[in-house]
């Protein structure tokens, strides 16, 4: 099958494009290379270009008429930058998604599958969230996805297009073949900060919010290696006819998806199981939550089970130690100006 992946030069739609090759399957890579890397979309059709820019999309669907499924993964990220800039923020994700959709159903594409976020839940008792759990985006990027929802769900009602949001919970790690991963230069996710403290780019690390009603105090997330996201995306490409069938009840034309492992994990227990990996104790100190902080949330991963038949399969363990072997050897990868 040809996929078509927005953002695909990023680090998970650049995974997600190593997995569908792994798969059998072939990529095309629509990126701006706003964030992403170049170095990530060697050996792949690839268009440097804006999503909204339609004369690129018509030349990709002229050369790919055979583009099956579309990944849109594109987008701006970073959740403090979108506070200082929600004007870029709404622009880049919602006014060119919209443009971007648009033109896919003129286009004649009928399967997008939606990178979304679980920043987009409110907070619930026991921290579990299933699909159905109520919403509240905390910040102008969370909001920039949750609209995109609600956009796809009606442009889906109205038009031959069908639906899948996947809701991803907290990445970590890197492709296990070590071709890409995190390129940021300075992290700001919790596990890139300990990698950074381990490697003494970082002279301590903060855990940052103790006092949260959670087991130990500190934040839970729901950590999914993002090779597993990626196999969640292959089952969604090759499923996706099948998933519209599964649904209850039959007709619809959207569906919401939760990608995570269905664990939580919190903060202490990340850095015990960064410090097992590691093999050494990592510098480490107690400060107050930043702004915004909250004490966090995982996955009910059911539906993704049962729509997908996929569920996690890789250890926190190993998303850790993909992670410290990334950064070691990503500079051998990536030619930073
Ligand atoms: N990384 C996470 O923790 C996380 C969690 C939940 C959801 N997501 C979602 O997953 C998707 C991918 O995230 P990522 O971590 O790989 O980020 P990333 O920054 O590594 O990748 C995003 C890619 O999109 C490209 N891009 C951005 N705007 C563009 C535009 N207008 N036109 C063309 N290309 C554009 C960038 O150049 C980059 O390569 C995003 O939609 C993000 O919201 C990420």
């Amino acid at each position: 099958m040809k996929v078509l992946i927005t953002g695909g030069a990023g680090y998970i739609g650049s995974t997600i494009a190593s997995a569908l090759e792994d798969a059998g399957h072939t990529p095309v890579i629509l990126d701006s290379l706003v964030t992403g890397r170049e170095e990530f979309t060697r050996g792949r059709a690839f268009y440097r270009a804006d999503i909204a820019d339609r004369a690129v999309l018509e030349q990709i669907f002229r050369e790919h008429p055979d583009i099956y499924a579309v990944i849109h993964c594109a987008a701006l990220i970073v959740v403090p930058e979108s506070v200082a800039h929600p004007y870029e923020y709404y622009r880049e994700n919602v006014s060119k998604s919209l443009e971007l959709f648009r033109t896919l159903n003129d286009l004649g594409a009928k399967r997008v599958v939606f990178s979304s976020s679980a920043s987009i839940y409110d907070l619930v008792p026991g921290y579990m969230v299933t699909e159905t759990s109520p919403l509240k985006p905390g910040s102008p990027y969370a909001r920039t996805k949750y609209m995109m929802e609600m956009v796809l769900q009606d442009l889906c009602s109205a038009s031959g297009l069908r639906g899948i949001a996947l809701r991803y919970f907290n990445p970590i790690g890197a492709d296990p073949k070590m071709r890409s991963g995190i390129h940021v230069k300075n992290p700001s996710h919790v596990l890139g900060k300990l990698v950074d403290t381990a490697l003494g780019k970082n002279p301590v690390f903060e855990i940052t919010g103790i006092d949260w009603p959670t087991r130990d105090g500190t934040g839970i997330r729901d950590y999914i290696h993002v090779w597993d996201l990626a196999q969640a995306h292959i089952k969604a490409v090759e499923q996706f006819d099948q998933v519209f069938e599964r649904l209850d009840p039959p007709g619809q034309r959207y569906a919401v998806i939760n990608l995570g492992t269905g664990r939580g994990v919190t903060v202490r227990e990340l850095v015990a199981a960064f410090e097992r990996v590691y093999g050494q104790k990592i510098n480490q100190l107690d400060s107050p939550p930043r702004p915004g902080d909250v004490a966090g949330a995982y996955a009910n991963a059911d539906t993704a089970r049962r729509l997908l038949g996929w569920e996690a399969q890789l250890p926190i363990d190993q998303g850790i130690a993909d992670a410290l072997r990334w950064a070691e050897l990503r500079e051998t990868i990536l030619h930073y100006a």
